[in-house]
């Protein structure tokens, strides 16, 4: 895999934007046929809720994501 993204599972990111989160990231992986860059990661809580929901793309976290962040994130990094 070239590529790890790690998304916060916790109940507090979850609850706050991950769950609606992690669809955007599966749909943007399937519909970009990136199945074999990408490798998806979920995490317990990291104990930086406050901040969250939070991810990580190849080690670069990523805070207080919505869903119109998330995918302008992936859009950039993965050129899309
Ligand atoms: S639930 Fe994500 S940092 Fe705590």
């Amino acid at each position: 895999m070239a590529h790890i993204i790690k998304i916060c599972m916790g109940s507090s990111c979850f609850a706050r934007g991950n769950a609606k989160n992690l669809q955007i990231i599966q749909n943007f992986i399937e519909q970009n046929n990136l199945d074999a860059e990408i490798e998806l990661t979920g995490l317990r809580c990291c104990d930086n809720c406050s901040i969250g929901p939070n991810i990580s793309i190849d080690g670069e976290e990523f805070h207080n994501l919505d869903q119109g962040s998330v995918l302008d994130i992936l859009e950039n990094k993965f050129n899309k």
